[in-house]
């Protein structure tokens, strides 16, 4: 049986914050025909036979903007899907928007992991990054979700901010830990084109803290979760025992995706694809049963390859070598065997049963080390 994953894209939120270049609209007017239209386009795809969706992820923009009725939409739709007992499905939210009935809802339709980005717990920090919700929201949010008997949970939190200290970033890992989430993601900023936040690095209105701050706050965070019980399985990403995602593993570990809503991506029959990012243009193509698709890549093997590497070791879990065999036909001992001596006397990879992974040292410069290994 073949494992899909499925991702839905919710391109709303409130407010735009200063640092995200994420696909994501104010005019919350469109939710209603939005979501019409992605049910339209979910119920439209046709798996086959030998199918399974195991992962389901709600992401954004901001998901929690949606109402019962939308919820249920969706779910309705993807009930025409063959959809796994076990299947792991988060919806990501902003906790201003995350309500005791909206959580009750959730978990009626079978949601069992919510992602919620609080980023910082200095109310300094997050007026930098132009967030519109309180630390104390949060916790009230993190309350409804549990109340929700939804127990899954993970916080996304930023590092390398304007304004940002060391002690911020202490003080946000120690609440995340006191709100007994299961996973953090923590998230080094990004200062993306076309931003509020990139114009004001620019004009030096804000300044971003020096490298060895950056380094220090990096260190501090895996330091203390590993101390609270959380082992670091991906670059940015931190889970309790057996709370890792599902979802993001999946992808990391090459395996097929679709994605569906303005601007998705999708991984599937060998093809790399997106929709279209002009919502009123994905509105119009599905009303008129027109395709939505483009940037239509086909993979090639090389790709298929180079793909595996790049995302496998930036996990624990490394990459497979007898897998790749298997896979892609290729045999990565023999063809970077210079590259994988000249790293394992480093201690900055491992090779146990057959596993190439990164140390805990090599996990600070798998950049380079994937660069040579591609
Ligand atoms: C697309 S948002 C969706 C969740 C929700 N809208 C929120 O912001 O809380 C997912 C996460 O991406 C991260 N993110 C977005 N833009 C980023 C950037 N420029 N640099 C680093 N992280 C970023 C934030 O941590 C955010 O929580
Ligand atoms: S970070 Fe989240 S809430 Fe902020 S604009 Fe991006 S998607 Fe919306």
């Amino acid at each position: 049986m073949k494992k899909i994953g499925i991702y839905i894209h919710i391109p709303f939120c409130r407010q735009k914050c200063k640092y995200c270049a994420f696909v994501s609209f104010c005019d919350l007017e469109k939710i209603d025909k939005y979501i019409d239209c992605l049910c339209k386009e979910i119920i439209g795809f046709r798996a086959s036979e030998d199918c399974c969706v195991d992962t389901i992820y709600i992401g954004g923009g901001t998901p929690s903007l949606l109402k019962q009725k939308h919820i249920e939409k969706i779910f309705d739709a993807l009930h025409t899907l063959p959809i796994a007992n076990d299947c792991e499905i988060s919806i990501e939210s902003n906790p201003n928007s995350v309500t005791q009935e909206i959580a009750n809802c959730w978990a009626k339709n079978g949601i069992n992991r919510v992602s919620i980005g609080l980023q910082s717990a200095s109310k300094k920090v997050l007026k930098t990054l132009g967030r519109i919700h309180s630390v104390q929201e949060f916790e009230r949010a993190v309350k409804y979700v549990h109340n929700a008997g939804i127990h899954n949970i993970n916080a996304d939190m930023m590092i390398g901010v304007p304004h940002q200290s060391v002690r911020d970033v202490r003080k946000t890992v120690k609440l995340l830990n006191n709100q007994n989430v299961t996973h953090i993601s923590a998230y080094s900023l990004i200062v993306e084109e076309n931003t509020p936040m990139k114009s004001m690095l620019d004009e030096k209105i804000y300044k971003l803290p020096k490298e060895n701050t950056v380094v220090k706050m990096y260190d501090k965070t895996c330091k203390m979760l590993e101390r609270f019980g959380f082992e670091r399985y991906e670059i940015s990403n931190f889970a309790k025992v057996g709370y890792e995602c599902k979802h993001n593993l999946h992808c990391w570990q090459c395996h097929e995706y679709v994605g569906f809503g303005v601007a998705a991506h999708s991984y599937f029959e060998n093809e790399r694809y997106s929709n279209v990012e002009d919502i009123d243009k994905y509105i119009s193509l599905i009303t008129k049963n027109e395709s939505v698709k483009e940037n239509i890549v086909k993979l090639t093997n090389a790709d298929k390859i180079e793909e595996y590497i790049m995302l496998g070791m930036r996990t624990k879990y490394g990459i497979d070598l007898v897998e790749m065999k298997k896979r892609f036909d290729y045999d990565l001992l023999k063809d970077k065997n210079e590259q994988i001596k000249k790293y394992q006397a480093l201690k900055l990879i491992d090779i146990k049963d057959n596993i190439l992974s990164c140390t805990s040292q090599g996990f600070y410069v798998s950049n380079s080390i994937i660069a040579d290994l591609i």
